[in-house]
């Protein structure tokens, strides 16, 4: 049986000019989305019911859920299966006391066991607190403690980097997978798995329950808990429709890990509540063995990150030969500024315009987008969805007219928005400063057409000289250039000129840093640019510090740069 979900989006399907667009703003209504839920007449819902069980009821049952692979490991999973097998998985939280409410954490690679882990723990009412598998023991301590978790479940390689002793709240820790030597304190997931009964009786919640936890970078301080209920399913839906663009027979693969919200929301929770075949790859980045997924599984549509996207640029075009992707119909990107640069070479390459979406852990779903059936402007994050009300403000709440750069904000009474920060009401009353709307800590300015370009996190944000510059316009602009695989621009502080623009510069293979190649840059930028948008100065570096996400971390090469603490790095990646 189908969902037709062109019935439940009549008027948003094709936003295709600036009058339907304006229309479809003036006509929407979020009840219209809660409509497709069961529990609009209920009144109950789980999250785990609306992205796995509803499709076994509803017939679907035998359909592919899951199509898994990993260099070790290949698996695939019908809606049925994966039914049973987080039922049993919630059985065995139960058997152990757990219940709704309850912080249970999953510290573990990709992996199927992940999926059914973290789906049983929603099908009892716990909230599921998913951590990257590269966190080390403090990160993995931080986290715990903060979040009083009770129950963890993990993999033995990873085991060590838990100290149990400084877990007071710590009641059960779970070990997924092959142990090489019987643990005493450790439950094992596979043994009571194999006793487990299939059938459990879900818990039903209320929608402004508990459902996960992830712990942001955040760009100063400690990770903060961000804390989502039920309700934000029904942006995830929305969204999933009018922006990733799902449809009934699509095969979908976000690259993302769900230690980061994207690999949650967009990797687990989108897709499924639309009921489409889902591709989860495990193991490191490599170009050849990405486009062999995609190829492989013919997937139709893909979800990645701008550093992805500039490393496969980067490994050239001629590995493509050795692969089809003609399957692909829709590409979309997030996570950081998606460059020009890269948008017209995904055209190129690909023969598909990878669409920019915008969005935050805490927003808990896309907010500004490019989507199908809208022009695209390369560069611009795109239009807040229907639905969605964005503007631009001043440090006062002042709203600003277009082009000129302040704090994006967005209009509170989304249903995805973030419901607390975890044992912080301060942090999040911060968020919350101007009474009515949501201040993201991004700086942009919107155009006469309501597109929203992206300029910096509030704090990156260069003046020199009186001039504002945002760094991702720079960095883009240096992108550009030939010889430059990867950059990070900063501001720094500058006794005549307030600030003046550094670069920090990787190279492709084949370049050689050398101070002609320096002034070149610099020409170049000038040239392409603007003079005050040159950096003054340029440095070097084989790698640049980047977060698991691929963000690079300008307040890191601000600290190397003014010999300061970094500050926090638990979500650095190697
Ligand atoms: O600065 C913005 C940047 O990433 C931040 C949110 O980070 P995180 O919560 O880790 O991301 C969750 C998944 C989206 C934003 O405040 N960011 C995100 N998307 C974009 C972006 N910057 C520019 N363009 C984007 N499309």
């Amino acid at each position: 049986m189908e969902i037709n979900h062109s019935e439940i989006f009549p008027s948003i399907c094709s936003v295709s000019n600036m009058g339907d667009y304006e229309q479809a703003c003036e006509h929407f209504n979020w009840e219209d989305i809660e409509r497709h839920f069961t529990w609009y007449e209920t009144g109950k819902c789980n999250m785990a019911y609306e992205v796995i069980d509803r499709h076994v009821t509803e017939g679907r049952g035998e359909k592919v859920a899951l199509l898994y692979s990993d260099p070790l490991r290949e698996e695939t999973f019908t809606f049925r299966q994966l039914r049973d097998r987080s039922n049993q998985f919630g059985n065995v939280l139960r058997k152990y006391g757990l219940s709704k409410g309850d912080r249970v954490f999953i510290f573990m690679p990709r992996s199927p066991e992940l999926y059914i882990c973290l789906l049983g723990i929603l099908k009892i009412g716990a909230v599921v607190g998913p951590l990257f598998e590269a966190f080390m023991e403090t990160a993995v301590k931080e986290r715990l403690i903060d979040s009083g978790a009770v129950a963890l479940i993990t993999t033995s390689s990873l085991l060590g980097r838990v100290t149990r002793s400084e877990l007071p709240d710590l009641k059960h820790v779970f070990l997924v997978g092959d142990t090489v030597e019987q643990q005493d304190s450790v439950i094992h997931y596979h043994d009571e798995m194999a006793s487990a009964s299939s059938d459990l009786e879900l818990e039903w919640l209320d929608r402004d329950d508990g459902l996960i936890m992830h712990y942001t970078s955040g760009s100063t301080g400690k990770p903060k808990g961000v804390y989502h209920v039920q309700n934000a399913m029904i942006q995830q839906y929305y969204s999933a429709q009018i922006v990733l663009d799902l449809r009934e027979d699509d095969i979908y693969w976000c690259t993302a890990d769900p230690g980061w919200v994207t690999g949650t929301a967009y990797g687990i929770f989108a897709p499924w509540l639309s009921g489409v075949t889902n591709v989860v790859r495990g193991g490191r980045f490599s170009p050849q063995d990405w486009y062999a997924t995609i190829d492989k599984y013919k997937v139709t549509v893909w979800y990645s990150a701008p550093t992805a996207y500039r490393m496969l640029m980067g490994a050239g075009e001629e590995i493509l030969t050795n692969y089809k992707l003609s399957s692909l119909r829709h590409v979309l990107s997030v996570g950081e500024p998606l460059n020009p640069e890269v948008v017209r070479w995904g055209y190129k390459v690909y023969g598909q315009r990878i669409h920019d979406t915008w969005w935050m852990t805490e927003t808990g779903a896309q907010m500004i987008c490019n989507y199908p059936g809208m022009p695209i402007k390369p560069g611009s994050m795109g239009r807040p969805l229907p639905g969605i009300e964005a503007t631009i403000k001043d440090d006062k709440g002042n709203t600003l007219p277009p082009y000129t750069m302040g704090n994006l904000a967005i209009k509170v009474g989304w249903p995805a928005m973030m419901n607390r920060i975890w044992n912080n009401k301060a942090k999040y009353e911060e968020y919350f400063r101007v009474p009515g709307w949501y201040i993201s800590g991004d700086s942009a300015y919107m155009d006469d057409e309501g597109y929203f370009w992206f300029q910096g996190r509030v704090d990156d944000v260069i003046n020199s000289s009186g001039e504002r510059i945002g760094p991702f316009e720079v960095e883009s602009k240096l992108l550009e250039h030939p010889a430059i695989l990867e950059a990070g621009v900063i501001g720094k502080p500058d006794v005549i000129r307030g600030e003046i623009i550094k670069a920090f510069i990787s190279l492709r293979e084949g370049y050689e840093a050398t101070p002609e190649l320096k002034e070149e840059i610099v020409r170049f930028v000038k040239e392409g640019l603007s003079a005050h948008a040159a950096p003054r100065e340029i440095e070097f570096k084989e790698k640049l510090p980047k977060t698991r996400s691929g963000k690079i971390m300008r307040r890191v090469l601000k600290a190397w740069e003014l010999d300061l603490p970094t500050g926090d790095l638990s979500t650095i990646d190697d």
